[in-house]
């Protein structure tokens, strides 16, 4: 491996906060880190991904007080839900900590004394809003009104998301609690300061000079807020708060943004104590500057507390400080923010349940540049250019040339390609140097150009001529498609970050697991392959629309105007007309189809043989139904919450037979369960036979 130039690489991204569900915009983050990750650690570097919950802070306090139970309660309880989602998109840290364990509150406690003893500390009194109704001091988030400095509405009380100010919330101009709406009312209370001035000059030099930070981002921090003194950083809140009581300021609490960062550093030695690590080693500089890197993934709502806060802090506590810190954009869907309105405020598990999770991080690789642009998920882009480039340019090119191969194994000796290996091995370096720079996108490019290339050979061989022309063709069959599985095998070595579940099951058919970049260097030959299996199945637009479907939020219904249910338990049929259905109108119907395109899709009646939970799934249940005879299939159906399990076993429903199997994150889905919904009205409404119709029976 590459004993000499092994590099030793922290990696963290922003701790996502214990008071919400991580999202699809979330994941642009942890997705990119986890490729950079992945990729470091396949070029044999020592390589560590940090992260935690970041727990503390009013919201977290008022939210556990409305649920009536402990703050502990509820972060434990986010914490298993965040590491799920994460490990459903294959998101793998070293350590996964949180904000409030022990040795955070030690290392904040050590890092607060290094402020203290270097005079950074100071204290006076502020004037905070107070909201009367809740009882509680407002701070940043919760409320609202015109920035002190460029005068936009509507405000957080944090900072300014028009010219990206940072500011106290009493300095709004007319603020509203947005907590209880009324105006909060101002009272004094002491707190504490950094004064972030004093680190002034250290903070031009590192900021403009370290070549820590991109070009666009250090000149807008000398643009925006270098080239005037530094305000002075409230990091004191006086209780209530939820969060850890300074030791020298009883009654008063740091605010969630001094100990959310220390959690970066709490959260490696963590990882360190566990795995016969120093932990020093890693955080207190050395005089090799370059011994250990540190590269922190962020969003750029939170540039100003990762480029002037945090560096300053680690500068006065004599940590070493970044090596980079990776701002990107924010996600878009369809060319908009997501809205919960739209369905496209989508969670990390709604997509889980429905689409494939290594689809959306190619995608993301496809479009992540490195830079502070905003990515767009256009829903039909996504499916368009998830099946156009893994399906139809990768698998394929393993399914239409593993096959022939089963019986002889690669060639023994690998066969004239014209140049197309070396020319693949040759791209490696402009591949690794755009993940190492973070613009997964050059990369995915330069891999999608080679399987082109790949692809095009196969179309100019035509293995499966050779396959009907008998044993004189023989040889050359097995030297084509040992050229095509080749070529696919070394695409999969420069993929295997990005899509980590694919390569394993790449490896486990032919070659055995990937585990170093230099695989993709030399063509293996005369090894055994293992009969082809699908490596992935199509993103159907039907997916998209489950997960749409799934994330919008549900309105009010009028039961007055929902009476389509049909099945009136009184013996008056029902005979209210149903042509003002709301359902029409909210989803309107699809294009026509012929008799043949309606043929395509087997729908069979079937018995449900068990129900059960899925546990750690919001909507799911698995279910085993009987299609007649020993054909049985496993469904996990979006079902859950709306259907007691117990009273679905024996229960005839519809399902779709002939439907792709596909790979969920509980188990293999092979069908769907056919149940009517509508857009804008609850419930899910499973759909079942007449009696006497059999388990197998088709419908036509
Ligand atoms: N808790 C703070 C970070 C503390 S780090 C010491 C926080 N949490 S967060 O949950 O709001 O966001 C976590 C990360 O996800 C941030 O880097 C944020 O920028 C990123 N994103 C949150 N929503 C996002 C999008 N819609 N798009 C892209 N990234 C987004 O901030
Ligand atoms: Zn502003």
């Amino acid at each position: 491996m590459h004993e000499s130039a092994s590099r030793r690489i922290l990696v963290t991204s922003a701790l996502p906060y214990a008071n919400g569900h991580i999202h699809l915009g979330h994941l642009v983050e942890y997705i990119q880190t986890d490729i950079f990750v992945r990729f470091q650690k396949l070029r044999g570097h020592q390589a560590i991904y940090i992260c935690a919950d970041d727990t503390h802070g009013t919201a977290i306090m008022l939210r556990a007080q409305a649920e009536g139970r402990s703050e502990t309660d509820l972060i434990a309880d986010m914490q298993q839900a965040h590491r799920a989602d994460f490990s459903g998109f294959h998101v793998a840290f070293d350590h996964y900590g949180s904000t409030n364990s022990p040795t955070n509150q030690r290392l904040c406690g050590e890092i607060w004394q290094s402020l203290r003893d270097a005079g950074l500390v100071a204290s006076r009194d502020v004037q905070q809003l107070f909201d009367p109704v809740a009882g509680v001091f407002l701070a940043d988030r919760f409320v609202k009104g015109g920035c002190p400095r460029c005068g936009a509405a509507d405000q957080y009380g944090d900072s300014c998301e028009a010219c990206g100010a940072t500011y106290s919330p009493a300095d709004l101009v007319d603020p509203t609690s947005t907590l209880s709406g009324g105006v909060p009312e101002v009272r004094s209370a002491e707190h504490l300061f950094v004064e972030l001035e004093k680190m002034h000059s250290f903070l031009d030099e590192w900021t403009q000079r370290s070549g820590s930070l991109a070009a666009p981002i250090a000149n807008y921090l000398a643009g925006h807020f270098l080239g005037e003194p530094l305000r002075d950083w409230d990091i004191s809140r006086p209780a209530p708060y939820f969060g850890f009581e300074i030791p020298d300021f009883p009654g008063h609490y740091w605010y969630v943004w001094f100990d959310a960062p220390i959690g970066y550093v709490a959260s490696t030695a963590e990882w360190a104590a566990e795995n016969n690590e120093s932990f020093e080693q890693w955080w207190k500089p050395t005089d090799d500057h370059d011994a250990i890197e540190i590269h922190h993934f962020i969003g750029k709502d939170i540039t100003y507390f990762h480029t002037l806060f945090w560096p300053a802090m680690l500068k006065a506590a004599g940590l070493r400080l970044p090596k980079s810190v990776r701002v990107h954009g924010f996600l878009t869907v369809n060319g908009q923010k997501m809205s919960k309105s739209r369905g496209t405020f989508i969670l990390a598990s709604t997509w889980l349940e429905h689409v494939d999770p290594e689809m959306l991080r190619y995608f993301y690789a496809s479009k992540i540049s490195g830079g502070i642009d905003d990515i767009d998920l256009d829903l039909d882009d996504f499916i368009a250019k998830a099946n156009a480039d893994v399906v139809g340019k990768i698998v394929n090119l393993a399914s239409r040339t593993m096959r022939w191969l089963t019986e002889s194994g690669l060639s023994a000796a690998y066969p004239d390609d014209g140049g197309l290996f070396a020319r693949g091995a040759a791209d490696g370096d402009e591949i690794a140097a755009a993940y190492e720079a973070g613009d997964l996108a050059r990369g995915m490019r330069v891999i999608m150009q080679a399987a082109d290339r790949a692809n095009a050979f196969v179309d100019e061989r035509q293995p499966w001529k050779l396959a009907k022309a008998g044993d004189e063709a023989a040889a050359e069959l097995q030297d084509v498609a040992s050229i095509a599985v080749n070529l696919f095998r070394q695409l999969m070595v420069y993929l295997t970050p990005v899509m980590p579940a694919l390569a394993e099951e790449a490896g486990r058919l032919v070659g055995g697991s990937i585990d170093s970049w230099d695989a993709a260097k030399t063509p293996l030959v005369g090894c055994p392959v293992s009969p082809f299996r699908a490596l992935k199945a199509r993103v159907t637009p039907e997916q998209i629309a489950a997960v749409l479907a799934a994330s919008q939020q549900p309105t009010e219904t009028d039961p007055a105007s929902t009476n389509a249910k049909g099945t009136s338990m009184d013996d008056t049929a029902d005979t209210t007309p149903v042509s003002s259905s709301p359902t029409l109108t909210a989803e309107p119907l699809a294009e026509e189809c012929t008799i043949d395109d309606f043929a395509k899709v087997d729908l069979r009646v079937a018995k449900v043989l068990t129900a059960e939970e899925v546990p750690e799934a919001r909507k799911l249940l698995k279910l085993t139904v009987s299609l007649g005879g020993d054909e049985t299939r496993t469904i996990f159906a979006g079902i859950k919450g709306y259907h007691d399990p117990a009273t679905l076993v024996g229960r005839h429903v519809v399902v779709v037979a002939n439907l792709a199997p596909r790979k969920m994150k509980f188990g293999l889905s092979e069908g769907m369960v056919v149940a009517a919904s509508g857009e804008g009205a609850d419930g899910v409404y499973l759909i079942s036979p007449e009696d006497g119709a059999l388990p197998g029976m088709r419908l036509r």
